[in-house]
C-alpha cells in the first residue's frame, strides 16, 4: 500500500524498518533495538492528501522559483478560523521557514542587545539558546509542581517583571512542551495586563494547539483582548502533520507596527519557506480538518494508555495526563539516574526519551517520552519502561 492510498483508518498504522529506511533522524539516531520515543515527532502523518499533492509536485519538477509563500496565509487563516475560530489577517502573517526563526526574527526586530527575555523553565531546550545566540539576558519564570501538575504561577511572572524593568519579551510555549500544560482564559488574560503594566512583547509559540485534549481548550493568544498590540503568535502545521524538515510555518503579527517591525530585518537574512514546505502546509491546512479529528482520537487513547498504566503499574515514576501535545514528562527521582536520565532510562529499557536536564531548570531526573505513535508501538514503549523499572 502506498501511503497516498493510506485511508484515515490505516492512521494507527506504523511499520518501523520503513520509518527508518525513510532517513528521518528520529528513527536513525540509535540502534535498532532501541524504540525511538525522543523527538517530538509523531510516526502518524502526514494526511495522505499532503503525500500526494507532493508527488503531483515532484512530477512536474516544480523546484523554479515560486510564490506558493503568498497563499500559506489565507491557508493558515482558514485553518485558524475552523480549527480555533480565531481569523488571522492573512497580510499580518508573515511565511517563515520555521518557528524557531520566527522567535529569533522577533527577539532581534522587538528587543534591543541585553534586553531579558522570560520563559518558563522546563521548557523546548531551543529556547535556552536564545539568550546566548543573541546578546539578551535569560530571565526564568519556573513552572511550579503542584499535586495536579505543572503550573505557571502568574504572581511570580509579576514579581519578576517588578523586580527588573529591563525585561522586555515573554517568551510563552502555548500549549506547554513539555508538560503539556494548557494556559486558560484568566491566565491569558492576566498576563496581557502585564505586558500592558510592564511594556512587553510577548511571543507565544502555538506550534502545538492542534494537539489539546479533553476540557481543556486553547485559546490563541490573539484572541485575549487587548493582546493584538504587543503579540506574535508563532506556529506552523509541523507538529500535527508531522512535517518537520518541510521547513514552513507562520509568524501572525498582532497589529502593522509588529509587522513592520519584523519586516526591518533584510528578506535575504530572514529567509523564506520552500515550495514543497508551503504546499504540504496549505494542503494539510485545506483538507486536514477530518484527519486531525482522527488523529487527536488516536493520540488521546495513547495518552491514557501511557498514564494508566504508569500509575497503577510503576507508582515510583510520576506522570500526569498531558492536556495536549503527545509528549510525557516522566519523573524518574526515585532511580539512581545519574545525570543523565534518558541514556540511563535508554539502557535499562531500550527506550530512547528526550533528555530531562536538556529543558533547564526543572528538568533534572525526568525523562520526555513521545507517545505519537501506533498503539501497538506505544505498548511495547510502556512494556518496556515498566518491566525495565519494576523491582
Ligand atoms: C514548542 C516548540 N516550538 C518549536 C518547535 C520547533 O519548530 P520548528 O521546527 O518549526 O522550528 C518545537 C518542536 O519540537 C516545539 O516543541
Amino acid at each position: 500500500m502506498s501511503e497516498a492510498s493510506q485511508s484515515t483508518a490505516d492512521l494507527g498504522f506504523v511499520d518501523p524498518q520503513e520509518r527508518r529506511g525513510s532517513g528521518v533522524i528520529k528513527w536513525n539516531r540509535y540502534p535498532d533495538r532501541v524504540i525511538p520515543a525522543w523527538v517530538a515527532e509523531h510516526d502518524l502523518g502526514p494526511p495522505p492528501a499532503v503525500v500526494e499533492r507532493l508527488r503531483e509536485l515532484v512530477d512536474l519538477r516544480a523546484f523554479g522559483y515560486h510564490s506558493a509563500a503568498d497563499d500559506v496565509g489565507p491557508a493558515f487563516s482558514r485553518w485558524a478560523t475552523q480549527r480555533h475560530g480565531w481569523t488571522p489577517d492573512p497580510e499580518l502573517v508573515l511565511p517563515t521557514a520555521n518557528v524557531l526563526q520566527g522567535i529569533w526574527a522577533c527577539v532581534e526586530a522587538l528587543t534591543d542587545p541585553g534586553a531579558g527575555i522570560v520563559f518558563s523553565p522546563p521548557v523546548y531546550p531551543p529556547f535556552l539558546d536564545v539568550s546566548p545566540t543573541t546578546d539578551r539576558r535569560a530571565v526564568h519564570w519556573p513552572m511550579t509542581l503542584t499535586e495536579t501538575g505543572w503550573q505557571y504561577d502568574l504572581d511570580a511572572l509579576a514579581g519578576l517583571l517588578e523586580a527588573d524593568p529591563g525585561i522586555s519579551l515573554l517568551l510563552l510555549c502555548h500549549p506547554h512542551n513539555p508538560t503539556g500544560r494548557v494556559l486558560t482564559t484568566g491566565e491569558l488574560a492576566r498576563i496581557v495586563d502585564l505586558a500592558h503594566e510592564h511594556d512587553l512583547t510577548i511571543v507565544s509559540d502555538e506550534i502545538h494547539s492542534d494537539l489539546v485534549y479533553g476540557d481543556s481548550t486553547h485559546i490563541p493568544m490573539l484572541t485575549v483582548p487587548g493582546a493584538a498590540s504587543r503579540t506574535v503568535a508563532v506556529t506552523s502545521g509541523v507538529k500535527t502533520f508531522a512535517l518537520g524538515g518541510m521547513r514552513c510555518a507562520v509568524a501572525v503579527c498582532g497589529d502593522e507596527r509588529l509587522r513592520s517591525a519584523i519586516g526591518t530585518i533584510p528578506a535575504e537574512l530572514l529567509g523564506a519557506p520552500n515550495r514543497l514546505g508551503c504546499e504540504a502546509s496549505i494542503t494539510a491546512w485545506e483538507t486536514g480538518s477530518d484527519w486531525t479529528d482522527q488523529l487527536l482520537t488516536l493520540l488521546d487513547r495513547n495518552r491514557r494508555t501511557l498514564f494508566n498504566r504508569i500509575v497503577a503499574e510503576l507508582p515510583e515514576v510520576t506522570m500526569f495526563l498531558p492536556e495536549s501535545t503527545f509528549v510525557a514528562w516522566l519523573d524518574l527521582s526515585a532511580y539512581d539516574t545519574g545525570d543523565h536520565p534518558a541514556r540511563w532510562l535508554r539502557h535499562m529499557t531500550g527506550v530512547a526519551g528526550g533528555n530531562g536536564p536538556n529543558f533547564g531548570p526543572g528538568g533534572a531526573k525526568h525523562v520526555r517520552i513521545t507517545f505519537g505513535t501506533s498503539p501497538e508501538l506505544l505498548d511495547e514503549i510502556t512494556d518496556r519502561i515498566i518491566n525495565g523499572l519494576r523491582d
